[in-house]
């Protein structure tokens, strides 16, 4: 099929080179002239496992080109994807104009060049879009262009860090359209990637819509339920790895996204939950849950930083501290609402000195606060140099299995708070540091050999 991605960021991207690896023709479009320029030459502009290696050999196929030129990305194209931003407006309700201010271009593009024998296109909304998105952007279609466009709700559910594979061998997919012949062609275009039997899922365009919000906000919700439940932790003694592994194992629970730590960020969960409540809130409904998800997510870093100001008892002024891990999660260079942007902003505030470390995503930080004066160490360990503590704030594997002896000698008080809990406790005994993570017993080790710092 012929295809054109509107935005190549995260989604767009993973979905343009994974379209095209099925055999599909695919020209992706940006308005970043410079992310187009990069990709043309066949770079990545973003780091994800397994990415590179997809877009060399689609580019090389010819299966794959870029253009910053909206004509010439969907002059041939009978579908055309949206993967544009959907950011969190003022009161946390998704923020469509991207969407529409792409829309308007396309339906200006679609009556310019009109496909051979006028067959409607179809658009559609791979963003994360509040329910109603795609009846409004048929309705918004069908009064410029009657009949020449059918809009479908295609949500991605993608996870950054193994965007391909997930992109090739997705669970599900939903597809969101009334009409049953664009409900056909979408089944057709995802039937390579789900070979082993996994569902490909026709339904109506709001139901899609909400299945979105609504697999991230329950992903949130386990992972806001395990962290207020660490706080009762640390309360009764209890461990909430412990808990975590004996309620995990219970097939009716599962596993997963269950790990509590200093609270989830990215460029979903934080926005896509902020956007369901809003949505409800539109409605006269208050989802409580979801708002309690919000609510203690944003407690969780607040908590960690007492955690650490309570061990200097409160003065910061002038100590250094290293951060290991800025992006929001291992095996990606996105920091968008990752926990180490309020933590290091914390830090700065109240006068201490940041040396930070992450394998992938310190030029992002560069990037998104070139003003704060803080060292990008070349490794792990030269963020330790001479640190009165450390952070640790993404589950990086390289940060699995560190050197105790080399960690406890550059750090100046080893002492580390772990927002990741990726230490045994026992380990951080032998070792001689202190060691504060989240939910478990404190481990102060180093403090009862010399006395609190
Ligand atoms: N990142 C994820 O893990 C993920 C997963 C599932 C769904 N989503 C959803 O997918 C959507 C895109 O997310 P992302 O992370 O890829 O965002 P992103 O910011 O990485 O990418 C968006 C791209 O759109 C481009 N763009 C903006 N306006 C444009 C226009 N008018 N024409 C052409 N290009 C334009 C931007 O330059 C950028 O490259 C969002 O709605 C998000 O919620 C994201």
């Amino acid at each position: 099929m012929q295809i054109a991605v509107i935005g190549v960021g995260y989604v767009g991207l993973v979905t343009a080179a994974g379209l095209a690896e099925t055999g599909n023709t695919v020209i992706g479009h940006d308005i970043d002239a410079e992310k187009v320029a990069r990709l043309q030459a066949g770079q990545s502009p973003i780091y994800e496992p397994g990415l590179d290696r997809l877009l060399a050999r689609n580019l090389e196929e010819g299966r794959l080109s870029f253009t910053t030129d909206l004509n010439e990305a969907v002059r041939q194209a009978e579908l055309v994807f949206l993967a544009l931003p959907t950011p969190p407006g003022a009161s946390g309700e998704a923020d469509l104009s991207f969407v529409y201010a792409a829309a308007e271009h396309l339906a200006e593009a679609f009556g310019q060049h009109p496909l051979n024998g006028q067959a409607p296109r179809i658009v559609v909304t791979k963003s994360t879009v509040p329910v109603g998105t795609a009846r409004s952007l048929q309705r918004f279609f069908d009064e410029r262009l009657p009949g020449l466009v059918q809009v479908a709700s295609n949500p991605e559910f993608l996870r950054e860090g193994f965007a391909v594979e997930d992109f090739l061998k997705p669970d599900r997919v939903v597809i969101g359209t009334p009409d049953p012949q664009v409900g056909e062609k979408l089944r057709q275009l995802y039937l390579p990637y789900t070979r082993q039997g996994n569902p490909i899922y026709l339904m109506d365009w709001e139901s899609a819509e909400l299945t979105k919000y609504a697999s991230n906000a329950f992903l949130a919700m386990r992972i806001s339920f395990m962290n207020e439940l660490a706080r009762l932790c640390e309360k009764v003694g209890a461990n909430i790895d412990w808990v975590r592994l004996g309620m995990g194992a219970d097939s009716r629970i599962g596993r997963r996204y269950l790990f509590a730590g200093v609270g989830y960020g990215g460029s979903c969960f934080p926005k896509d939950t902020l956007a369901l409540a809003a949505t409800a809130r539109q409605h006269g409904l208050a989802l409580h849950l979801v708002e309690a998800t919000i609510h203690i997510n944003a407690q969780q870093r607040q908590l960690f930083w007492e955690k650490i100001q309570n061990y200097y008892r409160g003065s910061l002024q002038g100590r250094t501290f290293a951060v290991w891990g800025v992006a929001f999660k291992p095996d990606t260079d996105d920091i968008r609402e990752a926990p180490a942007l309020d933590l290091i902003a914390w830090l700065l505030e109240a006068g201490a000195h940041v040396r930070a470390f992450d394998p992938v995503a310190l030029p992002s930080l560069q990037k998104a606060r070139p003003e704060w004066p803080i060292y990008y160490a070349k490794n792990a360990y030269e963020a330790l140099t001479g640190a009165d503590g450390l952070l640790i704030l993404t589950e990086w594997g390289e940060f699995r299995q560190p050197n105790w002896p080399k960690l406890r000698a550059l750090l100046r008080t080893p002492v580390v708070f772990d927002g990741r809990n990726l230490y045994d406790l026992a380990e951080a005994q032998k070792a001689g540091i202190d060691y504060l993570s989240i939910g478990r017993p404190a481990v102060y080790a180093y403090s009862q050999q010399v006395g609190t710092p």
